[in-house]
């Protein structure tokens, strides 16, 4: 059957584009509870690690210096907390996220973390609620690939960067290291969904987000899809044998 030019990909179905947001947001409201056990199973405590590689690299100043990070499709504020944590009393935080349950759970967890002053802002990355030039650093952590209009994304983080400021993603990439490829496509296509079903009661919300991972551009494809946004300086490193990459790009 011939696809309409505006189909896009859901994991491995073609959907509408107009309907991909709506069934991410179902799949992020049904696991958002057990959204951050479900990222310990998943990645046996990997995910942490990656972050701490990101947030170094963000490396917000320690001392009196005024420093605006926007953590975009944010959910429950797992990237927010260890900004804060790196960062000094002028770092200020802001997570956006479109789905209210996982902003609900990130909400929660600042109070009993003792830092209420990360704001948790509803937004969609593709149309973002903030003036131009607002932040220092954008940081985007397994948040893209759920976008339906990755390069509205890109575009929006740009315009809400100061010049001199940094746009980072973190996000699951291609393993490209001979035979962990396969056992990585094992454990994903079969371990994920079972562990997802036993913990969330939801496999297909995993089935989906280990189809996405395997939909994602290339590391090269996707610095270009950057650099078109207009980014410079574009660059990326990957971690983990290529099963996550961090983007890196400046507004110049
Ligand atoms: C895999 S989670 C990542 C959460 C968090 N960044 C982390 O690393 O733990 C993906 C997040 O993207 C959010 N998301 C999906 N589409 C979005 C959009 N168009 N704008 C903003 N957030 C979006 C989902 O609601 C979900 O919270």
């Amino acid at each position: 059957m011939a696809r309409a030019a505006s189909d896009t990909d859901f994991g491995f179905r073609k959907v509408p584009l107009s309907e991909k947001q709506g069934l991410v947001d179902d799949v992020f409201h049904s696991v958002a509870r057990r959204y951050d056990l479900m990222n310990d199973l998943m990645s046996g405590g990997l995910h942490r690690a990656w972050k701490d590689v990101l947030v170094a690299t963000v490396n917000p100043p320690k001392g009196d210096r005024p420093f605006a990070h926007l953590d975009l499709a944010g959910g429950t504020g797992d990237v927010a907390f260890r900004v804060a944590k790196a960062g000094g009393p002028e770092t200020k935080i802001t997570v956006a996220d479109i789905n209210t349950e996982m902003l609900a759970v990130g909400r929660e967890r600042a109070e009993k973390l003792g830092r209420g002053d990360i704001e948790f802002i509803e937004g969609n990355a593709e149309r973002l609620p903030f003036p131009d030039k607002s932040y220092d650093c954008v940081t985007i952590a397994f948040g893209i690939r759920n976008v339906p209009q990755i390069d509205l994304a890109l575009k929006e983080a740009y315009r809400v960067l100061k010049f001199g400021g940094r746009f980072l993603c973190l996000e699951f990439s291609s393993v490209d290291v001979p035979g962990l490829d396969r056992l990585y496509d094992l454990y994903s296509f079969n371990v994920i969904p079972q562990v997802g079903r036993a913990v969330t009661g939801d496999a297909e919300a995993y089935r989906y987000l280990v189809e996405s991972i395997r939909k994602f551009p290339k590391p090269t494809v996707f610095a270009d899809m950057i650099r078109n946004a207009g980014f410079g300086r574009v660059s990326y490193e990957k971690l983990t044998g290529g099963v996550v990459a961090l983007h890196s790009g400046w507004k110049l």
